[in-house]
This record gives C-alpha cells, sequence and structure tokens, in this order.
C-alpha cells in the first residue's frame, strides 16, 4: 500500500484537498493545474484538448483525466496510475494518451514530467507532414534541441506510442503528425517550457518561410552552440529552482 493510494473520498478543493494529500503530492497537483492554465491561455489546448502528468514516484503517475478543459481543473481532479495505466485513485478517468505518456517514462528514467498539446501553429507544421528540425535558430539549439515528426497515429491507442518510441530516447520534443506536441523533461514548468519554446519556434520557422527562407547556422556554430548548451544547462542547475 503505497501513500496514494488511501484517498476514497476525495475533497473538491482548498483546506479539505491540503488535508487529504501529502504536501508534495498537493505541490505536483497544484502544478498540473497551473500548468494546465498556462496551456489553455496560451490557446495551446482548445477545448478538452491536451494532456500533463508527472511522476510521482518510480512506480506512480499523477495525470490530467480525461474530457476536461485544462482551465477548469481542480488539484482534486487529478488521476493516479501505476506504470501499466491502472487506475488506483481519482474521482475521472485518466487521460485517453496514458499509453504514450507511460512510453516516454518507461523509456525515460530522467523525464519526470510530460506535456501534450496541440499548439497551432507547430501543430500546423505536423498536419503539414513537417518536422521542426532545421536549424535556424541558437535558441532552440540551446534549450530544447530540434523537433522530429512522429509518424501519424490514431489518438488514444498503442499506435502512438508506437509511433513515437524511436524518437523518445534522443530527443525532449516530438511533433505527432496531423495531431500535436509532446515535450518532456525533469520537472513540469522544464516540460511546459520546452512546449512553448517550441510553438515559439515553429512560428519563426513559418515567418522565416514567408520572408523567403532562412539562412542555417553553419555546422561550426553548431558545434560550438552543442558546447555552449552544456555549460548553459550546468549554470542553471546551480542555483535554486526558478519555477
Ligand atoms: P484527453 O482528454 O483524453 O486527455 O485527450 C485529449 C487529447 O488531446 C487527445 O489527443
Amino acid at each position: 500500500m503505497t501513500p496514494y493510494m488511501t484517498q476514497q473520498t476525495i475533497p473538491v478543493d482548498g483546506a479539505d484537498c491540503r488535508q487529504a494529500f501529502s504536501p508534495s503530492e498537493m505541490d505536483l497537483r497544484e502544478q498540473l493545474v497551473r500548468f494546465g492554465r498556462w496551456v489553455h491561455r496560451l490557446g495551446y489546448t482548445p477545448g478538452t484538448a491536451g494532456n500533463l502528468s508527472v511522476r510521482l514516484d518510480a512506480n506512480l503517475i499523477l495525470s490530467t483525466p480525461t474530457g476536461c478543459s485544462k482551465a477548469l481543473l481542480h488539484a482534486a481532479d487529478m488521476v493516479i496510475v501505476d506504470n501499466q495505466g491502472n487506475k488506483l485513485s481519482g474521482m475521472r478517468n485518466v487521460t485517453s494518451e496514458i499509453g504514450m505518456h507511460l512510453a516516454v517514462y518507461r523509456m525515460r528514467p530522467d523525464v519526470q514530467a510530460i506535456v501534450h498539446t496541440h499548439p497551432p501553429i507547430a501543430t500546423a507544421f505536423a498536419a503539414c507532414g513537417k518536422a521542426l528540425d532545421e536549424p535556424i535558430c541558437s535558441e532552440i539549439m540551446m534549450t530544447t534541441g530540434l523537433v522530429p515528426l512522429a509518424p501519424y497515429a490514431t489518438t488514444g491507442t498503442e499506435e502512438v506510442s508506437a509511433s513515437l518510441e524511436p524518437f523518445i530516447p534522443r530527443h525532449d520534443a516530438v511533433l505527432l503528425a496531423n495531431h500535436g506536441l509532446l515535450t518532456y523533461g525533469s520537472s513540469l514548468p522544464d516540460a511546459f517550457m520546452k512546449t512553448e519554446t517550441v510553438e515559439h519556434f515553429a512560428q519563426v520557422c513559418l515567418s522565416a518561410h514567408q520572408l523567403g527562407g532562412a539562412k542555417p547556422l553553419h555546422e561550426r556554430d553548431i558545434e560550438k552552440l552543442q558546447q555552449a548548451r552544456a555549460r548553459y544547462r550546468l549554470n542553471a542547475s546551480r542555483g535554486p529552482s526558478c519555477s
């Protein structure tokens, strides 16, 4: 029995909710609420689109429920599943895309959080069968890395994780053909910022194309950026968290 499996009567929110969950679980529930609102406010998850999850421990995942607006979620709406996707706690059903999230957690032990969204420009690239893989901006090379395109797969089925598997080990952001974007990282703020960065990069790629085509970075500058990326990450990890 884990401490996460004990919630039979889940309070709706507020002080009752704080008493029901451990401080660390409550913090992660509130992060899912907060970043759900962010992705919705940015126009990345219209209607019930998108889903977010975090690791609670080595075997348990805390996820958004299926079929809900990411603008309207409460801490108590989140669902706990084991690493086979079996529901252990929650009033609602887990996201229909839980298989995709579990594939990432299984293949990437370093990943602590996942964000799936449908940001309009990045999704337009995915709808046109175009990866975001042209090395035309230093920022994306320094942070998220270039973004491949996984082949089309029917949403909510095992096809999605199968289409993603070749990309998961070496990428932190993947476009899903005719569907949307998946990003993951060391925390929910990290996964969220990668989503934001990819959508910004998609906007830059689109504008550059409209302006007549970008000039790609030179190979030797890409190598220098890779070294700069390692230094940037090291420096950023030294200070207190900015989330
Ligand atoms: P869920 O509501 O099941 O999380 O699905 C939303 C979605 O974006 C599917 O791709």
